[in-house]
């Protein structure tokens, strides 16, 4: 079993990553000292997978669950679920000493998280998470929360939990494009900050593809050590934590534009990722080679590098990336890379050199060499 600790003074948290922990998550959570009562909160298809084992290990370690099930899919990080949410803790008088578990993927983790961090004003909780993108990203660093009509996780809180169970037994009835999308994130962290990563996800892509328990288990832990320790560096993101954005805001535009029903999250950051390198390599240097490998890489995976966008399209995607938060006097703000495994956030990129990056999805071949923008911008 591989251990991470996630070192934030009284707020501090292992992470185990492993097969089979899921049958173990009653004792571990014993160890932690809670109530006896607590909920297990999960969704519509994750439930019927996951949730008797879960159960079964709870109620064998003495805790007394109870079962809250959200429908599968984003719609259920809502406000309406949320509030059914408090209303069965409220109803099956879960009390300050109870705990929830989050069993599921980053919606489910999302959900409980805020249901956690706001039920009688905070109760403990687990994390339990069943994709891949919450096993390396969403289920680390405490950010919780809901959606609202007008955009994503515009309500939410910090809210960190106190054990994070990584089994990668439960990854095993993920449908294959969920666990792909998951990689786009995985690859993310060796082009933001380990160049031994991106190399070792470069030499064992199909192990990883097939879900190589101990490849996996090494990556799993790898990704959770570098957000950690981001994350202990930065808890509330008023800086560093911004890094994990690398791709994302095309990503989210992307995401956006097309309502969120033709790209996964991963397969949309891929392409993110892969127009933000562009733009490092007119603006940082990062050199051609290194923009080569992460396309590469990238297919290697089955995901999106490229697209080809309409003016109609190209017009609404710069829309959604203004509406964003990423924004700051009238230049968009980048995650870029000056190499593998280096970073820079909060980079003013040109409008201009942006669309003409947008307007060639090939990127490197088509692109026309753009003039160095002045440093000005940079700054
Ligand atoms: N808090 C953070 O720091 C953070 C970071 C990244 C993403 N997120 C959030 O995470 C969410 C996306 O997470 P996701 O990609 O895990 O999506 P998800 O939770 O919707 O899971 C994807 C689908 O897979 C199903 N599923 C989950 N585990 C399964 C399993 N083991 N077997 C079979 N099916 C399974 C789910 O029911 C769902 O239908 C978004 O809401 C995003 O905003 C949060
Ligand atoms: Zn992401």
């Amino acid at each position: 079993m591989r251990q991470v600790h996630v070192a934030l003074g009284s707020r501090s948290y292992d992470i185990l990553v492993s097969r089979w922990l899921l049958p173990e998550l009653g004792s571990h959570c014993r160890r932690l000292g809670f109530g006896r009562r607590c909920a297990l909160l999960t969704d519509s298809r994750v439930g019927p997978l996951h949730g008797r084992v879960a159960l079964r290990s709870l109620r064998q370690a003495g805790f007394d669950p109870v079962l809250v099930s959200v429908p599968a899919g984003e719609r259920a990080k809502s406000i309406r679920h949320l509030a059914d949410c408090y209303d069965q803790l409220a109803v099956h008088r879960l009390e300050r000493k109870s705990f929830l578990v989050a069993l599921g993927g980053g919606v489910v983790g999302d959900l409980a998280g805020f249901v956690a961090a706001s039920y009688l004003r905070g109760i403990p909780f687990v994390q339990v998470p069943t994709t891949l993108v919450a096993q390396v990203d969403s289920s680390v660093g405490g950010k919780t929360g809901v959606n609202l009509a007008a955009g994503k996780n515009l309500v939410g809180a910090f809210w960190q939990p106190r054990l994070v169970l990584c089994d990668l037994e439960t990854l095993k009835t993920l449908p294959d494009r969920e666990y792909r999308s998951g990689l786009a994130e995985v690859i993310k962290y060796g082009i933001i900050c380990d160049p031994t990563l991106f190399r070792r996800i470069e030499q064992r892509m199909p192990a990883i593809l097939q879900m190589d328990s101990l490849e996996l288990a090494w990556v799993v832990a790898r990704c959770c050590t570098i957000k950690a320790e981001i994350v202990s560096q930065d808890e509330t993101e008023s800086g560093l934590r911004a890094i994990l954005n690398f791709g994302h805001t095309v990503g989210h535009a992307l995401e956006a534009i097309t309502r969120y029903g033709r790209y996964l999250h991963g397969e949309a950051i891929a392409i993110g990722q892969m127009i933000a390198a562009r733009i490092s390599q007119q603006l940082l240097g990062l050199p051609p080679a290194d923009v080569e490998r992460m396309e590469r890489l990238f297919k290697s995976a089955n995901l999106p590098v490229t697209i080809q966008f309409s003016k109609d399209q190209l017009q609404r995607l710069c829309a959604a990336m203004k509406l964003d938060k990423k924004v700051a006097g009238g230049q968009i703000q980048f995650v870029l890379a000056e190499r593998l495994g280096r970073v820079r956030f909060g980079q003013s990129v040109p409008w201009s050199l942006l669309i003409t990056i947008l307007n060639a999805p090939s990127g490197l071949r088509d692109a026309p060499r753009c003039r160095r923008v002045a440093p000005t911008c940079l700054r």
